[in-house]
C-alpha cells in the first residue's frame, strides 16, 4: 500500500466522528451483559454481519438500536476512553466528537450521565494520551424543532463542556430551515455551528446550511459538488468540508471509492478533510480512511498533506494551538520523505 508510513506517521484531527458510531460489537456484547439487556444478536459475527447498508436510513435504524446498550455514566466513559485509544493508535491527536443526547433522553437516559462520561474520559484522555478534543451536540433532525430548543435548553448547565452544536439522522425531508431558530440560538450561546449537509439531500439544502444556518463548518457535502456555482462558494468563503469516504461507501452515498469526490474537491480549491464518520459501522478508522482513498484515488503524498493541514486548520483550536499541531505535520512529513529518499 503506496502511502501508509506517511498516513501512519503524520498526526491528524478528526473532525467528524460520532462516538456513539465507534460503539464495536464487542462492547456492545461486554455492556449489554454488564447491564442485563437483550440484544437481537447471538455473537459478534452476527452483529458485524447486519451491518449491511443500501441507505441512510438502513444504517440509522441499528444505530439508534444499538445505543440501548448505554445505560450508566461509565458506559459512556469506556465508549469515549476506547475510540480514544484506537483513534492514537492512528496518530489522532486532537478530535471534535458529535454525540447524540437525544438519542439518550428519548430512552429515559439522563443529559447528564452521557455528557459526563463522555466529557471525563475526554479529559483523562487529554491526561493520558495527550489528546486536545471538544464535543459537539449534534440534534437529531428527524425530530422536531420542539425537542432540539428543549434539548438545547437541557445543555445551558453544561455549556463549558461544548463548543458547538452540529445536525444529523436523516436527511431528506428534514432540511436545515427547518432549525433556523435553533441554530440562531446557539450561536447566541456563543456555538459554533456544524451540519450534515448533501450526504444525501439535494445542493439546495446545502444552501440552507450556509444561508439559513450560517453554519461555521459542513459534514460531507458530497452533493454540493453537483451546483458549479454553489462550489464556487464553498471555495471562496473557506467552508471546510468533512468527507468520510468509507461512510460514503457503506451507505451508498457512492458506488466505489474511486467515485469518491475527495479528489474533485482538492482540485476544486476545497477546504477538505477525512473523517471516520461511525468507524464501528463503516469498517475502519482514521488510517484506514486515508488508505482507501489514497489507493482508489492515487493521491500524491503532498496530497494526503494537505488533507492532514486541512484537519487542524479547520478544527475549532485556537490559532496558536493549530500552528503547532501543523509543525508537528511539517516534521512529521519531513522524516518520512528523508527516509523514503
Ligand atoms: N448519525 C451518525 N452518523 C450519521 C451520518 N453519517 N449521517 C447522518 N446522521 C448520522
Ligand atoms: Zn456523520
Amino acid at each position: 500500500m503506496k502511502h501508509r508510513d506517511l498516513i501512519a506517521a503524520l498526526p491528524k484531527a478528526e473532525l467528524h466522528l460520532h462516538i456513539e458510531g465507534s460503539m464495536e460489537p464487542e462492547m456492545m456484547f461486554e455492556l449489554a451483559a454488564r447491564n442485563g439487556i437483550d440484544i437481537p444478536y447471538a455473537n459478534v459475527e452476527e452483529v458485524r454481519s447486519a451491518y449491511n447498508f443500501t441507505q441512510l436510513q438502513d444504517f440509522l435504524d441499528i444505530y439508534y438500536e444499538g445505543m440501548a446498550v448505554l445505560r450508566e455514566e461509565q458506559d459512556f466513559y469506556d465508549l469515549t476512553m476506547a475510540y480514544l485509544k484506537r483513534s492514537h493508535a492512528d496518530n489522532v491527536r486532537h478530535v471534535e466528537m458529535f454525540f447524540d443526547p437525544q438519542g439518550h433522553t428519548t430512552r429515559g437516559i439522563a443529559f447528564e450521565t452521557a455528557v459526563s462520561g463522555i466529557s471525563r474520559a475526554l479529559n483523562d484522555g487529554k491526561k493520558t494520551l495527550g489528546m486536545s478534543s471538544y464535543l459537539i451536540l449534534s440534534f437529531l433532525r428527524h425530530l422536531s424543532e420542539e425537542d432540539a430548543f428543549e434539548t438545547l435548553a437541557e445543555a445551558e448547565p453544561y455549556l463549558d463542556q461544548f463548543i458547538g452544536v452540529g445536525l444529523d439522522s436523516s436527511e431528506i425531508g428534514h432540511p436545515p430551515s427547518k432549525f433556523a431558530r435553533v441554530f440562531a440560538r446557539a450561536r447566541e450561546m456563543g456555538l459554533k455551528l456544524c451540519a450534515h449537509s448533501g450526504e444525501e439531500g439535494p445542493p439546495d439544502y446545502v444552501r440552507e446550511a450556509l444561508d439559513i444556518l450560517h453554519i461555521d463548518r459542513m459534514d460531507h457535502g458530497n452533493r454540493s459538488m453537483e451546483d458549479e456555482s454553489l462550489v464556487q462558494e464553498i471555495v471562496d468563503s473557506g467552508m471546510v468540508l468533512t468527507v468520510c469516504p468509507l461512510s460514503n461507501l457503506k451507505l451508498g452515498v457512492i458506488k466505489d471509492m474511486t467515485d469518491s469526490p475527495v479528489r474533485r474537491m482538492l482540485d476544486a480549491g476545497i477546504a477538505v478533510t477525512l473523517n471516520s464518520d461511525d468507524p464501528a459501522y463503516f469498517g475502519g478508522y482514521m488510517n484506514a480512511n486515508f488508505e482507501a482513498t489514497a489507493d482508489a484515488l492515487n493521491l500524491t503524498g503532498a496530497d494526503i498533506i494537505t488533507l492532514v493541514q486541512n484537519s487542524f486548520q479547520g478544527s475549532f483550536l485556537p490559532p496558536a494551538e493549530i500552528a503547532t499541531y501543523l509543525e508537528a505535520v511539517g516534521k512529521a512529513a519531513g522524516s518520512v520523505s528523508s527516509e523514503t529518499g
